[in-house]
């Protein structure tokens, strides 16, 4: 078992840089398997959803190699179309795209219910809508979702989705991309990873437009060619270091960024008292005085991302006055409350509101990464107080941050990683 030990206190200073987006690098890893060439793949961020999607690629046949720690190559031209073994799928959420690029490609798939992150009832209504409407036959039964088509080939549609989705509207995105005929996605999700795949698909000669607005249009392509892409940076994991600093009172640049798609998290940053300084591909954070309470809504993009609601929260905890969060995404994106009241945080959850009561200082404690945002939450929230806090669920964490451990430790941090013995062993062998 491994655990994060973090002696807090410090205020975090120096450089980060941030790696390439997780939630843009799924999909258009997926969609590598429409693609009956070689694609290298540029800043890939280096966490276990990549390398479980890799796991899961290579297991209908892709051929992937890694041409640096962050380049890849994928080549997709022998995959078939096969069962995808359960334990894999079930790792991570983004695993459904594969759903998307098999029905593009061989007008039929089966794949495992995913996995991810637990926020209560995560439905895939969406997805299953857009693929019935691209001409697939859904069903969904003993855990396996299974799209079939009379004509081996999903056809373009008018598709309108009931919630801004990005799951769906990539899924359907990717579908699209190589179907007969046209396909109009209305109420699309905007966010800049969904930007980023379309602009892959269409580096390998798709035909999509309007990605980035609530209507997006693929002209499907009878086939596509590789390509060599570079993944967007990661706005979680940067907004993560950018709270980081501001809740150690730290003095961060971090680089690698694009600052349009940090706005709403420097906005409500700045409200809070953080001084945020934007250049070309970085962004500079230091707090001048002390922190102040703030209200923030979670919103599909460009409102402030549900990704970064555990960690706003654990920057409330230190700003004086009374803060509220409504988390408007997911119904249940609060199994990290507790984790921070054991710090002494006074929080209250009401239905979707978080209300914190913040200024008094933490103390450290034994702590749990309930999932992936809450984890390097609680690191956040370890990083502010005095004294020793061992966090364990380091596997949450490492399925979307790189390197978090050594980048915390290159900003100053006291945190190392260690692996304690197995209990179970422990005690055999006592
Ligand atoms: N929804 C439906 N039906 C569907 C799909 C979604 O009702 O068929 C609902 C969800 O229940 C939720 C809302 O629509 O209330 C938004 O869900 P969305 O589909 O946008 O989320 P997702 O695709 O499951 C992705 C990210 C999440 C991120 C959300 C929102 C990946 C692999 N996951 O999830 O990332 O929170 O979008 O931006 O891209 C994370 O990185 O920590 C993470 C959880």
């Amino acid at each position: 078992m491994e655990k994060i030990l973090v002696r807090g206190g410090h205020p975090l200073c120096g450089c980060v840089e941030v790696s390439g987006s997780k939630n843009a690098a799924l999909p258009i890893i997926y969609a590598c398997v429409l693609v009956r060439d070689k694609c290298i793949i540029e800043n890939v961020p280096c966490v276990s959803d990549v390398r479980h999607s890799f796991d899961i690629l290579r297991g209908i046949g892709a051929r992937i190699r890694n041409l640096t720690k962050t380049t890849v190559e994928i080549d997709c031209t022998d995959v078939e179309c096969g069962i995808s073994e359960y334990s894999l799928v079930r790792q991570l959420r983004g695993s459904y795209y594969l759903l998307g690029a098999e029905f593009g490609r061989f007008g039929r798939s089966r794949v495992a219910y995913p996995g991810g992150c637990d926020f209560g009832v995560r439905p895939i209504d969406q997805h299953i809508k857009g693929f019935e409407a691209l001409g697939g036959t859904v069903v969904t039964d003993g855990g396996y979702v299974e799209i079939t088509s009379p004509t081996g080939r999903a056809r373009g549609a008018n598709i309108y989705f009931d919630v801004s989705t990005v799951g769906a509207t990539l899924n359907v995105m990717i579908a699209a991309a190589t179907c007969e005929g046209m396909t109009v996605i209305e109420n699309a999700a905007r966010e800049p990873h969904i930007v980023d795949c379309a602009n892959f698909l269409n580096s390998c000669g798709a035909r999509i437009s309007g990605a980035g607005s609530n209507v997006i249009k693929i002209k499907g392509v009878d086939q596509l060619h590789g390509t060599n892409y570079a993944i967007i940076p990661d706005m979680i994991e940067a907004g993560s270091y950018m709270v980081a600093a501001a809740a150690t009172h730290g003095s961060v640049r971090v680089t690698n960024v694009i600052p349009k798609h940090l706005e709403s998290i420097a906005a409500k940053l700045e409200e809070a008292g953080v001084v945020i300084d934007e250049y070309d591909d970085a962004v500079h954070v230091s707090v001048p005085g002390e922190l102040r309470h703030t209200n923030v809504k979670t919103l599909p993009y460009p409102g402030f991302p549900t990704d970064m609601h555990p960690q706003m929260c654990a920057l409330l905890c230190c700003a004086k006055g009374t803060s509220f969060i409504n988390e408007s995404i997911f119904d249940n994106r609060f199994r990290y409350v507790e984790e921070l009241k054991r710090m002494g945080a006074k929080i209250k959850v009401d239905g979707r509101i978080v209300s914190i009561e913040g200024g008094t200082p933490l103390s450290a404690a034994p702590l749990m990464a309930v999932d992936l945002r809450g984890g390097i939450a609680v690191v956040i929230a370890a990083l502010t107080c005095e004294g020793v806090s061992e966090i364990t669920g380091v596997n949450l964490i490492e399925r979307g941050y790189d390197d978090a451990v050594g980048k915390l430790r290159g900003l100053g941090a006291d945190v190392k990683k260690v692996l304690l013995p197995d209990p179970d062993v422990k005690k055999a062998n006592a």
